[in-house]
C-alpha cells in the first residue's frame, strides 16, 4: 500500500517542495525513514507513532518505510511530521477517499497529537498556491501568518485527527485576515527623548528621509545608541510588498510577523561579538543571518570597531547587491537583505576624542582607530558624523517629537517616488539617474579642488543633496544643499 503527500522544506527564507512517500507492507513491523533525514526528522516516527495512536488511529503494526524526496536535499527539523503522518495514514487508508488530493501539509507533531507550530509556514503557502495546491494545512498557529498571501486555501488544524475532516464539508475554515498587532508588538521610543544634538538629529532625519547610511561617532555618553535606537520612529512604513517580504522573513525565521503586518520596519542590533555566519547567515542547513534579519530595515552596528574585521569585510558584498548568497556542496540559496546600515563608534580608543583635550591616545593609534572605523565600510557609508556631548541647558526642554520629523521624511519620500517613478530611494540612485545644474557641477569641481573629493565622493554629495533638497521641497539642487551635503559626509565636529 502506497501513498504520497506535498510538503515543504525551508531552506533559507523560501520553500522547497518535498514529496513524502509512504510504503506499507506486511512483514517484521518496522519504521523506516530516508532521504536525507537529520536526527530530528528521524525522531519524527517516534512522534507520529505516538500522535497516531494518541488521536484515535492505528499505527500499522508492519514494515513502513517514508521516503523524502528529493534525496538529495537536507531535511532538517520536525516540520515533516503531519506530511508522515498523513502518508502513513493514506496508505493505510484510515482517511476518507481523496482527503489529501491536492493538499499540501506542514506541521510538529506532539505526543498527545496535538500540532505545534512550525517554521516557514508564509513561504509555504506562497509555494503551495504557486504550485496550485487546493489547499495547504498549517498548524492554527500559523493559519494567519500562511493566510497573509496564499492564494490557495489554508485549513489551520490543531489536532491530528482533523485530518479526517479534509475535504469535507466540516473542514477547518480559512483562518481570519490577519490584523495589525495593536501598537506593532510594543512602543517605538520617540526621539523627543533625546535632548540637544541638532547636528545628529538632521543626520538621523536625512537618513531617514533618504534611506541613507550613516556613521555617528563621538564621545561615551553623549546619546548615539540612544539616537539610533529611535531611528525607526521617523522612517517611513513599509509599503505593501515590503511588508510581505520582511513578514515572510520573519515567518521562515520563527519570529513574529505582527510588526511587519503593523507595516513596521525590522530594527536589528546585533552584538559586536557576532559571528560571520550569525551577521551574513551560514550553517548546515544554512541559517539566515542578522542582515536578513533586517531586510527592509535597519542594522545598526553599535560600537563599530569593536566588531571582527573580517565580519564587517562580509558585509560589503550584501549591502552593495542586497542579497546574500550562500553556495553548498549540493545547492546555493539566495537570501534577500536590503538593509539600512547605521553604526555608531567613539572616536578614538580611550573614548575621549582627540579634540577633547581628554585623550590620553598616542596620534598613531588614533589614525588605526579611525582607519578600522571606516576601513572595510569606508565606501558603503554615506553621512559620516561627528558629535560631541549635548549641551545641558538643553535638557530641560524635550526635542522635537518623532511625529513632526516623520511627516518631513513622508514628505520627502514622496517627492523621491514621484521623481523615480518606483520605490527607490536617494540613497539607492545612481549618481547620472539625479540632475544638477552646471552651477552645482562647478561647485563639486572646487570642491573637490579643495577638500579632495574622490569621484564616489562626489556621486555620494550629489546623492545627499538631492536628499537634503527633497526635504526643503525643493524642484532643483541648489547650492545651500550642496554645502549641507558636504558637511554631513564629512566626520567633522558640529
Ligand atoms: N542627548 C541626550 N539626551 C538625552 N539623554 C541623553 C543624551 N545623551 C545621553 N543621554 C543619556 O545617557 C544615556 C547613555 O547614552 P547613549 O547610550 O546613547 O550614549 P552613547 O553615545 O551611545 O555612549 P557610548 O559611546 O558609551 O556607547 C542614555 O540612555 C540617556 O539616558
Ligand atoms: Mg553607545
Ligand atoms: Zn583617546
Amino acid at each position: 500500500m502506497l501513498a504520497a503527500v506535498r510538503t515543504f522544506a525551508i531552506l533559507g527564507v523560501e520553500a522547497r517542495e518535498v514529496l513524502v512517500e509512504a510504503d506499507v507492507r506486511n512483514g517484521l513491523p518496522s519504521f523506516a525513514l530516508v532521504g536525507l533525514p537529520d536526527a530530528a526528522v528521524r525522531e519524527s516516527r517516534e512522534r507520529v507513532r505516538a500522535a497516531l495512536a494518541n488521536s484515535g488511529f492505528e499505527f500499522p503494526q508492519m514494515r513502513i518505510t517514508a521516503n523524502l524526496a528529493p534525496a538529495d536535499l537536507r531535511k532538517a527539523g520536525p516540520g515533516f511530521d503531519l506530511a508522515i503522518a498523513a502518508a502513513v495514514l493514506a496508505a493505510t487508508k484510515q482517511l476518507p477517499e481523496g482527503a489529501l488530493a491536492d493538499v499540501a501539509l506542514a506541521g510538529e507533531l506532539a505526543l498527545d497529537g496535538s500540532i505545534r507550530a512550525v517554521p516557514g509556514t508564509l513561504a509555504m503557502a506562497e509555494a503551495a498556491s504557486r504550485a496550485g495546491a487546493r489547499a495547504i494545512v498549517v498548524p492554527a498557529a500559523c493559519g494567519p501568518e500562511a493566510a497573509l498571501v496564499a492564494g490557495c486555501g489554508i485549513v489551520p488544524v490543531e489536532r491530528l485527527e482533523q485530518l479526517q475532516r479534509l475535504g469535507g464539508e466540516d473542514e477547518p475554515p480559512r483562518p481570519p485576515a490577519l490584523s495589525p498587532p495593536p501598537n506593532g508588538d510594543g512602543p517605538v521610543p520617540d526621539l523627543a527623548d533625546l535632548r540637544g544634538q541638532p547636528a545628529l538629529r538632521r543626520g538621523l532625519e536625512v537618513a531617514a528621509a533618504g534611506g541613507h547610511s550613516l556613521l555617528v561617532s563621538g564621545p561615551p555618553g553623549a546619546g548615539k545608541s540612544m539616537a539610533a535606537r529611535r531611528l525607526p520612529s521617523i522612517l517611513p512604513p513599509l509599503g505593501p510588498d515590503e511588508a510581505i517580504a520582511a513578514a515572510r522573513v520573519a515567518s521562515a525565521c520563527g519570529r513574529s510577523v505582527g510588526p511587519a503586518v503593523a507595516r513596521r520596519r525590522p530594527f536589528r542590533a546585533p552584538h559586536h561579538t557576532v559571528s560571520t555566519a550569525g551577521l551574513i547567515g551560514g550553517g548546515n542547513p544554512p541559517r539566515p543571518g542578522e542582515v536578513t534579519l533586517a531586510h527592509q530595515g535597519v542594522l545598526f552596528l553599535d560600537e563599530l570597531p569593536e566588531f571582527g574585521r573580517d565580519t564587517l569585510e562580509a558585509l560589503r558584498q550584501p549591502l552593495e547587491d542586497g542579497t546574500v548568497l550562500l553556495v553548498r556542496a549540493r545547492y546555493a540559496i539566495e537570501l534577500p537583505c536590503r538593509f539600512q546600515l547605521i553604526a555608531a563608534a567613539n572616536p578614538c580608543p580611550c573614548g575621549t576624542g582627540p579634540r577633547s583635550g581628554q585623550c590620553s591616545c598616542d596620534p598613531a593609534s588614533v589614525r588605526a582607530y579611525e582607519a578600522k572605523l571606516t576601513g572595510a565600510l569606508a565606501d558603503r557609508i554615506d553621512i559620516s558624523m561627528a558629535v560631541e556631548q549635548p549641551d545641558l541647558s538643553s535638557f530641560t526642554e524635550a526635542g522635537e517629537s518623532s511625529a513632526a520629523i516623520r511627516d518631513r521624511v513622508l514628505a520627502a519620500r514622496e517627492r523621491q517616488r514621484a521623481r523615480s517613478r518606483g520605490d527607490r530611494a536617494n540613497a539607492q540612485l545612481t549618481p547620472a539617474e539625479i540632475e544638477i545644474g552646471a552651477e552645482i557641477e562647478r561647485m563639486l569641481a572646487d570642491a573637490g579642488l579643495a577638500a579632495g573629493l574622490s569621484g564616489r565622493g562626489r556621486g555620494r554629495v550629489i546623492r545627499l543633496a538631492r536628499t537634503v533638497a527633497d526635504l526643503d521641497q525643493a524642484e532643483a539642487i541648489e547650492v545651500a544643499h550642496v554645502d549641507e551635503a558636504l558637511t554631513l559626509r564629512r566626520r567633522e565636529s558640529r
